[in-house]
């Protein structure tokens, strides 16, 4: 199983995902989650590109597509992606959707994750997450078992640098500038090629969303 997650941030990507990756037993490739584990520990020694990588990110800007595509290929050959995998937050640009069917990288699903706008800002500012799992929480609608620490390993959960308004204001004009074109390339694929695409209602609880998806991937 092949399957692709878009929509807004804060729509709840990255909280489905970990969910459904489980579910199948498939890898769940975040390309925010690897950038922000490539940080380097030490804050004042990154080399150049790293430092245009978090200056990007912490700004709400996109990270420029040639690093973005390598950084896909490489986790994509790896030998736990060949009985599949799931993308959250990769491709967002038409460049980068391009490259995955410039190197025959298909895939079965896509599902689109429609949220409003005034969601996503209160989704986003209760954030927390543990940085090396990619696990996420929010304060008021999915806290830890303990306050401020994650359930598995103990450890601090932190707030991303990106989750101000700021920022959450850049990614979203930058969502439906360069990640819009996206939902409509594939919309245009999927009545041609084997693929399946979904637009699902992102702005309920994450319960309910994880049984539609789960209804909508068995259902094949
Ligand atoms: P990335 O980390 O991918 O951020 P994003 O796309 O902005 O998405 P988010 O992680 O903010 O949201 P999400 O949809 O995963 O929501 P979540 O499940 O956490 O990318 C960060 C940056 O990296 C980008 O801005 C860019 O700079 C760079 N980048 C990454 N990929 C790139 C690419 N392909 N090309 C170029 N640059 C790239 O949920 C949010 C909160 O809501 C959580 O607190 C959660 O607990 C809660 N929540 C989730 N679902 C629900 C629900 N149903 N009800 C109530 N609360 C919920």
């Amino acid at each position: 199983m092949r399957i692709i997650f878009l929509g807004p941030p804060g729509s709840g990507k990255g909280t489905q995902a970990h969910l459904i990756s489980n579910q199948y037993n498939i890898p769940n490739i975040s390309t925010g989650t690897m950038l922000r584990q490539s940080f380097p520990k030490n804050p004042y020694q990154p080399h150049n590109i790293q430092k245009n990588v978090i200056n990007a990110m912490h700004t709400g800007n996109l990270v420029n597509d040639d690093f973005i595509v390598q950084l896909i290929n490489r986790r994509i050959n790896k030998n736990d992606c060949c009985n599949g995998f799931l993308l959250d937050g990769f491709p967002r640009t038409i460049l980068q959707a391009e490259f995955m069917n410039k190197y025959k990288i298909f895939v079965n699903y896509i599902i689109e994750f429609v949220v409003s706008d005034s969601i996503v800002i209160n989704r986003i500012t209760g954030r927390r997450i543990h940085v090396d799992s990619g696990r996420t929480y929010h304060t008021q609608f999915n806290p830890p078992k303990i306050y401020g620490l994650d359930d598995i390993t103990g450890e601090s959960l932190t707030t991303r640098k990106d989750d101000c308004e700021q920022a959450i204001r850049k990614r979203l004009n930058n969502y439906y500038q360069y990640t819009e074109p996206v939902l409509d390339y594939y919309r245009n694929e999927s009545k041609s090629k084997k693929i399946k695409y979904f637009s699902i209602d992102g702005n309920r609880k994450i319960t309910e969303i994880y049984e539609e998806l789960i209804s909508l991937l068995t259902n094949k």
